[in-house]
């Protein structure tokens, strides 16, 4: 069987932290393993997502190219998955000219395949930058939740979408400046042209996660609609039509397609260009895709659409195992608020297959899990070391003690017969468990083979028998290191190195598959060196200090200086009355100023605000606020501006003082 198995790309706009780890990478990298335990014909592909608004942002934001943002993140994230032994056959990147390519044919052939049409939409555009603001180029509030930071077509604490023009208090995030609305052509794939297809295929899915399929049916019951695949921005892979400068595809549109021009590259990589053909070209070959639950729709539903639309016979995805997410010390990882365990980091305190193993031990495959600094010492003091670690240490010593480390295979009585019949059914339990992606229930069904060791290691009490019953000790020294070889395999595709170490340590072959697990020899042993290291309370105490502190650490605001001292009297000679605004208007030719007419009670006056930034005239009509009544007046524009309103500024524009009661012309102290 030919298996293609992914990882979603991710995005070259950060670094890695366990969440991703938790979700996407290491099960495909324990599943991609187990496959070649059991001779599986695999390859195992990735590469970073390097389109998309926020690695555009962030280029913006430091001034730099995109290019140089994706660069940057790539090699990173590169280096982190080679910290916890995440082994791909190809990593590559979307920004390559073979991706554009490849991208290109799909919109092309869906183009003339028809599933492909254009429609003018409506769009957000900043007169002040000159250009479109797609996705997270602008924000606002959102108008279903109303919370701050929704994007221009989706909000993500709700999670709902909506209608670009429905957005509230838009504001570009470039400059700050409200944007206005323009009409711009975009192309959308007609989904609803696959939906006999799709659900011919989902049909077939009965062995699909249920939240994936039932995510699916839904989907198909709700009927399909069109999306938009392309958007107005530089960077990304142009739209290949004529005349569409400024036109890119939308990055989940190019993203998936990643799969394919990763592996392209494999093969040419491997000196056999057409190899990706065998896997790719092949209806039985077996797609999984590994992701988060945050990505179904795009890998269940407009990924396939896209494979189904192309001329191309490419074979569909096979299966696609979303996990749920990982939480961090009960909260939500979160890598603006720096709440986050970031690989890179982690592996120079611990070694990356503790690692490998809390997260296999604690998957979050059914429901979210939560990443606990007690838990994983728990886990790997308690299970690893004084489990495993265990078995292994009193095999070994009394072998050498004992036997010079040779340990002879032996004919077994009924009880040591029980316990290897027994760890030949766990074993078969734990394939099952790989192939379903069950990696907790197989880390738990290898833990449990492992204490069966010791049990049986101190029911038999060969330290009673030594002298007296040799060939008694040596079979209960067989049984355990026959447990020990398993285990060896077993859980090599979780602790890849340690297992090989082990296998070193029993003189056995570097790469041993599946089925040799079972194999019947003598066992020649080394000198047993522990596995793993026990983790001392401090090490823990000082990652969660440090967790605790950079999360605290929010980037530094910096405030004006403090002025020079002043008298009460000076303070006093400020006139500040709470005025009522009346009339607002801007003021003609300016962006920033708003010429407004107050009450103050005892009088009207008129006055120039800068506010207008900040402030549409019409929301400012009927509001209290703070005014300076005794400041000279001064012409501004034209107009004599009589009093100064009172605003705080800060890195979101001005804010007015408003009151929260009192008449006009009331003396503020
Ligand atoms: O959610 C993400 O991180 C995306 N970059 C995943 C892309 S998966 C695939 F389609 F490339
Ligand atoms: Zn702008």
């Amino acid at each position: 069987m030919k298996y293609i198995v992914t990882s979603a790309l991710p995005y070259a706009n950060g670094k890695l932290h366990v969440g991703h780890v938790a979700g996407a990478y290491l099960p495909a990298d324990i599943f991609v393993r187990y496959l070649r335990l059991k001779g599986e014909d695999v390859i195992y592909i990735c590469g970073t997502d390097e389109h998309g608004t926020p690695i555009s942002i962030s280029a913006d934001k430091a001034g730099i190219q995109p290019i140089e943002v994706v660069k940057h993140y790539h090699d990173s994230i590169k280096a982190a998955f080679d910290g916890i032994g995440i082994e791909f056959d190809n990593f590559s990147g979307t920004a390559r000219p073979e991706h554009y390519e490849q991208a290109q044919q799909f919109f092309s052939d869906l183009f003339a395949n028809g599933h492909i049409k254009a429609k003018t939409t409506k769009q957000f555009y900043c007169q002040h930058d000159a250009r479109y603001l797609p996705d997270r180029y602008v924000e606002g509030i959102c108008p279903k939740c109303d919370s701050p930071g929704a994007r221009g077509d989706q909000c993500d604490k709700c999670g709902q979408t909506y209608e670009t023009t429905l957005l509230k208090s838009p504001k570009c995030k470039i400059c700050g400046h409200e944007p206005e609305i323009r009409e711009t052509k975009h192309w959308f794939i007609q989904l609803e042209h696959f939906t006999d297809q799709l659900t011919q295929w989902i049909a077939q899915k009965d062995y699909w996660k249920e939240n994936v399929r039932n995510f699916m049916l839904n989907l198909l019951e709700q009927g399909l609609i069109e999306r938009s695949i392309t958007r107005d921005l530089s960077w990304g892979v142009p739209v290949p039509l004529p005349d569409t400068e400024g036109k890119v595809l939308y990055v989940w549109f190019d993203a998936p397609i990643g799969y394919i021009s990763s592996t392209i590259e494999w093969a040419q990589k491997i000196g056999k260009p057409e190899l990706w053909k065998d896997y790719w070209l092949d209806p039985d070959t077996r797609m999984v895709h590994f992701i988060g639950k945050d990505n179904i729709i795009f890998h269940a539903l407009i990924w396939p659409a896209m494979l189904m639309g192309q001329n191309t016979p490419y074979c569909l995805p096979h299966d696609i195992p979303a996990n749920e997410f990982m939480n961090l010390e009960g909260d939500k990882i979160s890598t603006s608020r720096n709440w986050a365990i970031w690989v890179d980091e982690f592996v120079q305190d611990f070694d990356g297959e503790y690692l490998r193993y809390y997260l296999a031990a604690n998957a979050p495959e059914r429901q979210d899990a939560d990443f606990n600094f007690k838990d994983f010492q728990l886990k790997i003091n308690g299970e690893l070391n004084n489990v495993l670690g265990n078995l292994g240490h009193r095999v070994f010593s009394f072998a050498a003690l004992n036997f010079d480390s040779i340990i002879e295979q032996v004919s077994l009585d009924e009880a040591a017969q029980a316990v290897l019949t027994q760890a030949d059914l766990t074993m078969a339990e734990i394939a099952a468990s790989y192939e379903d992606y069950q990696v907790k229930r197989s880390t738990r069904l290898i833990m449990e083979m492992a204490r069966s060791g010791n049990r049986f290691f101190e029911e038999q009490k060969p330290w009673l028998h030594v002298k007296t019953d040799k060939e008694k000790v040596k079979q209960t020294l067989w049984v355990c290191a026959a447990l020990l070889q398993r285990i060896s395999v077993a859980l090599s595709p979780i602790l890849p190195k340690h297992m090989k170490a082990l296998r070193q340590m029993m003189s056995l072959p570097d790469l041993l598959k599946w089925d040799d697990a079972y194999a019947q020899r003598d066992f020649r042993l080394s000198e047993f060196k522990p596995l793993l290291k026990k983790i001392e309370d401090e090490a823990i105490q000082e990652q969660l200090d440090k967790l605790h502190t950079k999360a605290n650490d929010k980037p530094q605001k910096t405030y004006v200086p403090v002025k020079e001292q002043i008298t009460f009297e000076e303070f006093s000679a400020l006139d500040l009355r709470l005025a009522r605004i009346l009339e607002a208007k801007p003021v003609p030719k300016t962006d920033k100023l708003l010429h407004l007419k107050v009450d103050l009670g005892f009088e009207q006056r008129e006055l120039v605000a800068g506010i207008a930034q900040s402030y549409k005239a019409e929301e400012l009509i009927g509001k209290t606020v703070t005014m300076l009544v005794n400041l000279q007046p001064r012409k501004i524009r034209g107009v004599v501006s009589n009093g100064m309103i009172l605003a705080a500024h800060d890195e979101d524009g001005l804010h007015v003082v408003l009151s929260d009661g009192g008449s006009p012309g009331s003396p503020v102290q």
